[in-house]
């Protein structure tokens, strides 16, 4: 299984921060941000990590990442997102490179303390996301149950029908790429991922499970402190 790491858009909602570089890379306590999805990754076995970006800022990457030995992995590639049309859309950026394996994807600004391990390994084919109990579940793509199973995925509802998020930790088989070209843009004009799970769970081909551990998105002002604060506690003993 190879990895994807989705680290395009222009991060608006952390202006200024965010006009010299782009978003993953900002600090979290000691490391930049889009360390930690790596090492999520990296502790769930994947061996090769492909992180797709785009914006003014994508050089940065290659000066803070390089090669990624330093991460212990066979190696790092990069793609570069055109425009800023939506996750799907840049997971589409990984077509070549992921050559007929499964993927393992997780967005930029998640970071998390959980070991997916067990799941990449029983991972067969469809697709499995990671859902989390939150507050605010209107900022997420958020699971609607009816029987105890998911009936669809609303990107974003106004009014949430679960106290769930989708997180951004994806698993899916060889067949994401012909369900990405299938995509419409949505309102906002882009190809979105809960469109992509709205597809697997439509064929009937989308397991779940909840993700056991800490997590946050760090999009926020507000939860780029919280990760801050975690990952400070963590690494100075203090939790
Ligand atoms: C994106 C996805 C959303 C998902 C979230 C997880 O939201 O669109 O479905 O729940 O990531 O971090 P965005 O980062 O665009 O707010």
């Amino acid at each position: 299984m190879k990895g994807v790491i989705c680290a395009g858009g222009l991060g608006s909602r952390l202006y200024p921060l965010t006009r010299a570089t782009n978003k993953h890379l900002l600090p979290v306590y000691d490391q930049p941000m889009i360390y930690y999805p790596i090492q999520t990754l990296v502790n769930a076995g994947i061996k090769e990590i492909i992180i797709v970006t785009g914006g003014p800022h994508a050089g940065d990457f290659i000066r803070v990442l390089q090669d990624g030995c330093e991460f212990g992995i066979n190696q790092i590639f990069y793609a570069y997102q055109e425009k800023e049309g939506g996750i799907s859309q840049a997971i589409a950026c990984a077509e070549k490179y992921a050559s007929g394996e499964k993927i393992a994807v997780i967005l930029g600004d998640n970071c998390t303390n959980a070991d997916i391990s067990p799941d990449l390994k029983s991972f067969k084919s469809g697709a499995k996301i990671f859902l989390k109990k939150v507050p605010d579940p209107e900022r997420f793509g958020v699971p609607v149950f009816k029987a105890g199973e998911i009936i669809k995925i609303e990107e974003k509802p106004k009014k949430p029908k679960s106290n769930y998020a989708v997180t951004g930790l994806y698993l899916y088989d060889q067949t994401v790429f012909k369900r990405i070209k299938k995509l419409k843009a949505s309102k906002r004009g882009e190809l979105e991922i809960t469109d992509l799970n709205n597809s697997y769970l439509n064929d009937g081909l989308l397991d779940y499970c909840y993700l056991e551990g800490w997590w946050r998105d760090a999009g926020t002002f507000e939860t780029l402190f919280e990760v801050n604060q975690f990952w400070a506690k963590k690494r100075l003993g203090r939790t």
